[in-house]
């Protein structure tokens, strides 16, 4: 008997890093998993191991800076499953513009794929999750949500913007409905390999006690607890996985 047994699960962005990760958790937990991103081939991957494994996923791919696609992602997961119960707003992109050399598109860009297409989708599930009696939003923030990193301010904005929505959406959506989020730290993913890899976070696993950066598993372990009855009176909160950096 698995944790979410009959469960469906949106995570965007599960074509790789902590995203997938929590895929392939949930899956096992017996969630039907609706993965989503932008490249075809690695999201096939996701769903043919899933099922390998002895699960049940789908695929949808959709680029979220395209907010229109963000219609899709719902509706070819109710046709497919007929409910949602479990969504985990998780599809990011990184900006590291310094503030005066920021353009508005990019600036467009990170806040549709960080926050508006987390806003816009909770927006259609809310609904089906409330008819049928509940449901679970996990909205990803960051470290960068919780204080600002030197250039990068579309992408701190996103995450700061994250913090708040994850407190406004658990309000505005209880008590049927869970939202929490969660604030990674370094996370070992294709996106902190983008910037340096652990060799440019160096910084910050010297200012933790755990001495180490952390793996997309860890992040997938705090989804699995926001996502179940293990959190039943946890409801607005941002959890900090990120070894205790800055404590
Ligand atoms: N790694 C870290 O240290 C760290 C720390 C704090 C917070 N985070 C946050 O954690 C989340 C996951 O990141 P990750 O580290 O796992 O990175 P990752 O491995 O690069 O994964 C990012 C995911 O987002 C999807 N994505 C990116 N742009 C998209 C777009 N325009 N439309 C649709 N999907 C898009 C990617 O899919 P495709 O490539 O298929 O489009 C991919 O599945 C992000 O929100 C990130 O900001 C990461």
């Amino acid at each position: 008997m698995g944790k979410l047994d009959n469960k469906v699960a949106i995570i965007t962005g599960s074509t790789s890093g902590m995203g997938r990760d929590t895929a392939y958790l949930f899956a096992k937990e017996g969630a039907k998993v609706v993965v989503t991103g932008r490249n075809e081939e690695r999201a096939k991957a996701v769903v043919e191991k899933i099922k390998a494994d002895g699960g049940e996923a789908m695929h949808v791919i959709a680029d979220t800076a395209d907010l229109s696609s963000v219609g899709d992602i719902f509706n070819k997961a109710m046709d497919a499953y007929g409910r949602v119960d479990i969504l985990m707003n998780n599809a990011g992109q990184l900006s590291v513009t310094p503030f005066m050399e920021l353009k508005l598109d990019e600036w467009q860009q990170v806040l549709n794929v960080n926050v508006t297409s987390a806003i816009l989708l909770a927006q259609l599930c809310a609904p089906v999750m409330k008819k049928n009696g509940g449901g679970h939003i996990i909205n990803i923030a960051s470290v960068a949500g919780c204080a600002a990193h030197w250039g990068s301010a579309a992408y701190v904005t996103s995450k700061h913007a994250m913090m708040g929505l994850t407190k406004s959406m658990a309000m505005e959506l209880g008590p049927e409905i869970h939202v929490n989020g969660i604030c990674p730290g370094a996370i070992r993913t294709a996106m902190l390999d983008s910037v340096g890899g652990e060799e440019a976070f160096g910084f910050m696993v010297e200012r933790s006690p755990l001495k180490r950066i952390g793996a997309g598993d860890e992040i997938a372990a705090a989804a699995l607890f926001l996502a179940t009855d293990a959190s039943s009176f946890v409801d607005g909160q941002l959890i900090r996985v990120d070894g205790g950096v800055d404590i």
